[in-house]
């Protein structure tokens, strides 16, 4: 457990793929007080309580007799806790699957981190259907808040969608099955010096998402700010930048989806090929692309002007819309247009 000093300061964060994992055991009505510390550490934040509700200095983390674990303002207004009042709980621990949990005297978990995953799903963690538990990328590397990237378990999908507008967009399928069900991140050993990192159902089936050479015990999947999924595996065995990508899901890997199916590639109307960021539309046509080319700003909407200035036809456009998103149809690319024009939101349509 930490405390971090970026500007935010948000709290509570574990670390799950350090070597040294801390079995804390905290007695009752023991007393965190929030620190500043200089440095980041060198492993990467797993887990926040507080997301998008930053706390100030002097802020506590109290394990109270009453058995709630509950993140205080210094003014003693409560920012976050578990919610266990009176619920026999004794003992906090940090698991070394990097779950916190809060039991009762025989041991059971009445609380866990695990059932609030944020953008981090740690090995033997699960996405269980029944209590709607899905990631959700983090907005910046400075904003403590939730991004526009989220992967929820449906009841035959799992599926990575991209919040822009009143409709989450689905921009990736991880795993299709036919009867619902539970999905656990696992990693295992094959035997023969042959690891796998999975994502496995709770029926029957799954899907390897990688296979090193190495021990994957300490593996985590993130759901990155860019809206692409890692696989971050921690090496005992190196000593310099121990933690590995071990798989990076829109990538131009093997394993991996084309880097081009990732919205976020060539910002909001790049055109990608093979990989790349190749051009973008502009009114004269097709201009190559940089970081910073973005549609035009466009002036005042009104409906049906659209259609007077024109469309310009920009052919084999990858995107991910074509693949999961059911089109209208058959239609015809006049209705299409004059359809787009009457609508101020509208600035293109695949056809
Ligand atoms: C935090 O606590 C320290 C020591 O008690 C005190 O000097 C400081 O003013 C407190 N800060 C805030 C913002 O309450
Ligand atoms: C605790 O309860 C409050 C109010 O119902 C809720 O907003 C909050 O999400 C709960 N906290 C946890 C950790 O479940
Ligand atoms: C999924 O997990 C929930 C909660 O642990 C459990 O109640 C449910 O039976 C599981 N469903 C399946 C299909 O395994
Ligand atoms: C793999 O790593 C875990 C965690 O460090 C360790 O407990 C386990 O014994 C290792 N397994 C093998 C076969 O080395």
């Amino acid at each position: 457990m930490a405390t971090s000093s970026s500007q935010q300061k948000p709290f509570l964060y574990l670390f799950s793929i350090s070597a040294a994992i801390t079995l804390a055991q905290v007695p009752s009505s023991q007393m965190f007080t929030y620190v500043h510390e200089g440095e980041e550490p060198f492993f990467c934040w797993v887990w926040d309580a507080n997301r998008g509700r930053p706390v100030g200095e002097n802020t506590t983390l109290t394990f109270g007799t009453n058995g709630n674990l509950v993140l205080a303002e210094a003014d003693g207004r409560v920012v976050w806790s578990t919610n266990t009042t009176n619920k026999a709980m004794v003992g906090l621990r940090l698991l070394s699957s990097g779950n916190l949990v809060l039991h009762d005297s025989r041991g059971w978990f009445m609380w866990q981190s695990f059932d609030h995953p944020t953008d981090t799903h740690f090995a033997d963690q699960s996405l269980c259907l029944s209590s709607l538990t899905k990631l959700m990328s983090h907005k910046s590397e400075t904003e403590n808040l939730e991004g526009m990237y989220s992967m929820v378990l449906e009841h035959r999908v799992l599926t990575l969608y991209m919040d822009a507008s009143t409709k989450p967009l689905p921009y990736g399928q991880l795993l299709t099955f036919t009867s619902p069900a539970n999905v656990t991140l696992t990693a295992e050993d094959e035997g023969n010096n042959a690891w796998s990192v999975s994502l496995m159902l709770s029926t029957s089936g799954g899907r390897s998402l990688v296979q090193p050479k190495y021990n994957t015990t300490n593996s985590i999947l993130r759901l990155q700010i860019d809206g692409n999924l890692v696989v971050y595996t921690y090496n005992e065995q190196v000593d310099s930048e121990p933690t590995d990508r071990t798989l990076v899901y829109f990538s131009d890997n093997i394993r991996g989806v084309s880097r081009c199916e990732l919205p976020s590639k060539c910002g909001s109307l790049g055109m990608c090929k093979d990989e790349m960021c190749v051009a973008y539309p502009t009114p004269k046509g097709l201009l190559g692309w940089s970081e910073d080319c973005s549609p035009l700003k466009l002036g005042l909407c009104k409906a049906g002007a659209a259609n007077a200035a024109g469309y310009n036809k920009v052919v084999g456009v990858e995107n991910f819309l074509s693949r999961f998103v059911k089109g209208e149809g058959p239609v015809k690319v006049d209705e299409c247009k004059s359809k787009c024009g009457s609508d101020c939101n509208c600035l293109g349509f695949l056809y």
